[in-house]
């Protein structure tokens, strides 16, 4: 059997996100057994992380598996060792490998090299844990997917892009907003509209935070200036002024619209003061359900 990899979230068929959510929401709600006992999982981080690094290790303890967390230095990784060699030993004594990387190219020569998952835990292109998160945490509130409305107001970065795939895939409409230069890549649009036209969601590019958050079911927002992207900070805050989540933009949105946020958030920034404590906004749920929604995708994955 092939090894199956989550680099894009799009590597999960659309039965397979819903099928991750559901059982996310079972496992929330009722528990688990222990499919990673005896198992160990390799947590390879080149870029900081809160919530990333503390709900998979917290996750796999639970799931009964032993986390082995390597920070930026500690490996090396293209540099003391090139990407292939640590995939190829790694391997070896772990079951899955859980990487954040700064160039998504280096994800695919691990999964090249890997015959344990290579689990995308952020690269410069995707977010797909995240979205299976987002998605989890929209069905608690709303009951269901298909057919909402998601406007993302911002970058057209890695947690965008799996967002508007992940949306795709469970028949949502998806809409981002962002300042020209900083769109989605054209290949990651199309790859969406592709998904959306065979499971019956929509996905398209607005210009106007207004017009993309007009009657949407979720305003979800993400930094300007992602990890990775601090020589362009100064241009960024210019570029994207404007591209606020605030009070008045939430009021472009349905009544019982919710707030959405990856975090770490800047006040001022993406959002205004007090959007993180705004009555709409789910942005804690979200983060907790980091945890839950990758349980399930390791019990899914790993074998
Ligand atoms: N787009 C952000 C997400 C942080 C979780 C970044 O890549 O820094």
């Amino acid at each position: 059997m092939s090894t199956r990899h989550l680099l894009s979230i799009a590597d999960l068929s659309p039965e397979e996100i819903g099928f991750v959510v559901t059982r996310a929401m079972e496992m929330k709600r009722n528990g688990h057994g222990a499919p990673l006992a005896g198992k160990s999982v390799a947590l390879l981080f080149e870029k900081p992380s809160l919530r990333t690094k503390v709900s998979f290790d917290v996750g796999i303890q639970q799931l009964g598996g032993h986390p082995i967390y390597m920070g930026r230095d500690e490996v090396g990784l293209g540099g003391r060792e090139p990407v292939a060699d640590v995939a190829r030993v790694l391997c070896r004594y772990v079951d899955a490998i859980v990487a954040r990387v700064f160039a998504h190219r280096t994800l695919a020569e691990m999964a090249k090299h890997s015959t344990a998952p290579v689990i995308n835990a952020l690269s410069d292109a995707e977010h797909p844990c995240q979205t299976l998160a987002d998605l989890l945490t929209i069905r608690e509130r709303k009951g269901n997917l298909a057919g909402l409305a998601i406007a993302f107001i911002g970058d057209g970065n890695n947690v965008s892009a799996s967002l508007a795939l992940g949306a795709a895939s469970v028949g949502a409409s998806f809409v981002i907003a962002s300042p020209e230069g900083y769109d989605l890549p054209a290949g990651v649009m199309a790859q969406a509209r592709r998904i959306a036209a065979a499971h019956g969601g929509a996905v398209r590019q607005a210009r106007r935070p207004q017009e993309a958050a007009a009657g949407a079911d979720v305003v979800y927002t993400d930094v300007w200036v992602s990890m990775g992207d601090e020589a362009e900070a100064e241009a960024r805050r210019k570029a994207f002024k404007g591209y606020q989540v605030n009070l008045d933009l939430m009021r472009q949105a349905k009544p019982d619209a919710i707030f959405m946020h990856d975090l770490p958030a800047h006040q001022g920034e993406e959002i205004s003061a007090g959007m993180l404590e705004h009555p709409q906004s789910v942005v804690f749920d979200q983060a907790e359900n980091r945890l839950h929604a990758q349980k399930a995708a390791l019990e899914l994955l790993v074998r």
